[in-house]
């Protein structure tokens, strides 16, 4: 079994190097991992939250996606795209926002923040709190539960927005369960996600020992102004007065934890010593430096590439917001239909001409028959029980199999959905079901369903067979005494 990681990267920053020990590192390296299928994107939508400066966020969404890829993320192994690419995640937003419990939203840190905040300055409460700060915490429900992913590799400020994804997902499937899974869906609807923490280097202090943020200005660069940039900022790092030779707390200025998000045990521990020992704090500066260094400095070259070439980066996003979109599409059909937005009628199948009432025989297999009466090649319905219940397969002459039907309580039910398919009088049709299958219908109900193909394309290439086989069927059919 795979483990799917999924992480979005809000677009209105340039990287720091709290991002990169926090998210970025950690999830790029789960990310190499044999068992792990990983969905990275920018939050762009997201950052329509906090920023309505347009420069601001395109220069953000290049820096990030550059920054990513140059830490090593690999666009060919994992699934890496813009959020604003994939119009399923605010259709999917709309429809979860329907089931979440406003008092949830409510609830959320960075609204109570912001409503907190207003309090303090003696604002009214809402004073400048859009509705999409509020509804922050669904929008990123859906693109987490829109994939199904299993874990999301997030900072401590963000385990709240998970477990909220995991309330939603689960009042949806809740609701909604049964109906997904009559509407051709296996399992939930929704796989319920988990936060996953690095915990020895989950948060990283910034400058003046407070965490690692834009909004508190204390941020060391992670690429943007090259290594003068991160060497300068390493250096206001706040200290406490104590001279060289003095011995120093390691654990009381931000420079021991950096340091330590860097280095293995080893160093950090024989690290701690010097400081313990009197290093001078100016010292620790430089000696954090170049621990920093050797692991960025190959990475900064990389980084002024891509920024150098943003269609490549482009090209990339481009590719993988088709790769999500396979798998957002044919979710978000089914969903439609599961809450009872699918189509109004489900088109019949196009018989070449008007078939008579079918003559099949009860068998487990109803083989066409040739002119003789001796069996053919030809398209075949099977019959068969299996630990779930009673089914049937529709094969093409050549034995492949076109549609198998879910499973049914009792054989008679199996059987006269399965007669549906040979009857052009049944009220049942085949149809795609979504952009890989196709299905064989009655209404909202999907009796049987095909393989998933690669596209739209070979779908309906294998619908036409299917068709072409339920022709020669009822063909088959027509010509028995
Ligand atoms: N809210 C996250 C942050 O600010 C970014 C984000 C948006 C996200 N959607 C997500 C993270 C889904 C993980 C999963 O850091």
């Amino acid at each position: 079994m795979t483990t799917r990681y999924l992480t979005g990267i809000t677009t209105t920053g340039t990287p720091h190097l709290g991002n990169y020990v926090g998210a970025i590192r950690p999830a790029i390296a789960a990310s190499r991992r044999a068992d792990s299928d990983a969905f990275f994107f920018l939050a762009d939508y997201h950052a329509l939250i906090k920023c309505d400066d347009p420069a601001r966020i395109a220069r953000s969404r290049l820096e990030i996606a550059a920054t990513w890829l140059a830490c090593g993320l690999d666009p060919a192994r994992v699934t890496f795209y813009r959020q604003s690419d994939i119009p399923e995640i605010p259709e999917l937003t709309w429809i979860l926002t329907c089931v979440t419990a406003k008092g949830l939203l409510n609830r959320a840190h960075a609204y109570k923040a912001a409503v907190d905040q207003n309090a303090a300055s003696g604002e009214d409460a809402d004073a400048a709190i859009t509705a999409g700060l509020y509804m922050y915490p669904v929008l990123m429900a859906a693109d987490i539960l829109i994939f199904n992913a299993n874990k999301v590799p997030v900072g401590r400020d963000q385990v709240q927005h998970i477990e909220m994804a995991r309330d939603v997902g689960q009042r949806f499937n809740h609701i909604y369960g049964k109906a997904w899974r009559t509407a051709g869906g296996g399992g939930e609807p929704f796989t319920l996600p988990e936060a996953a923490i690095e915990a020895s280097v989950a948060t990283l202090p910034g400058l003046d020992g407070r965490k690692m943020s834009k909004s508190y200005d204390n941020t060391v660069p992670l690429f943007e102004g090259g290594a003068a940039a991160t060497r300068e900022a390493v250096m206001k790092i706040v200290t406490d007065s104590r001279a060289p030779g003095e011995p120093k707390d390691p654990d009381s200025s931000s420079l021991f934890a950096i340091y330590r998000a860097f280095a293995g045990d080893a160093d950090s521990a024989a690290f701690r010593d010097e400081l313990a020992g009197g290093m001078g704090w100016g010292d620790a500066k430089q000696r954090l430096c170049e621990r920093i260094e050797q692991d960025l400095a190959p990475l900064r070259a990389r980084y002024a590439d891509l920024m150098a070439h943003p269609d490549t980066i482009e090209d990339a996003l481009l590719d993988g917001a088709r790769k999500a979109r396979e798998i957002a599409r044919p979710r978000l059909a089914i969903m439609r239909r599961a809450i009872g937005l699918g189509p109004l009628v489900t088109a019949r199948a196009h018989a070449p001409h008007p078939a008579p009432p079918p003559h099949a025989g009860e068998g487990s297999a109803r083989a066409g028959r040739g002119p003789s009466g001796k069996p053919s090649k030809r398209a075949r319905i099977v019959s068969f029980r299996d630990g779930e219940g009673f089914r049937f397969r529709l094969l093409g002459a050549d034995g492949d199999q076109l549609l198998l039907s879910r499973a049914f309580a009792d054989p008679r039910s199996a059987g006269q959905a399965s007669r549906g398919l040979t009857d052009a009088n049944a009220d049942a049709a085949l149809a795609p079901l979504d952009a890989a299958r196709f299905a064989f219908m009655q209404g909202a109900d999907v009796l049987a369903t095909s393989d998933a193909f690669p596209d739209a394309t070979a779908r309906d290439a294998a619908l036409q067979r299917a068709r072409a086989a339920l022709a020669s069927l009822r063909e088959a059919q027509e010509s028995l005494p």
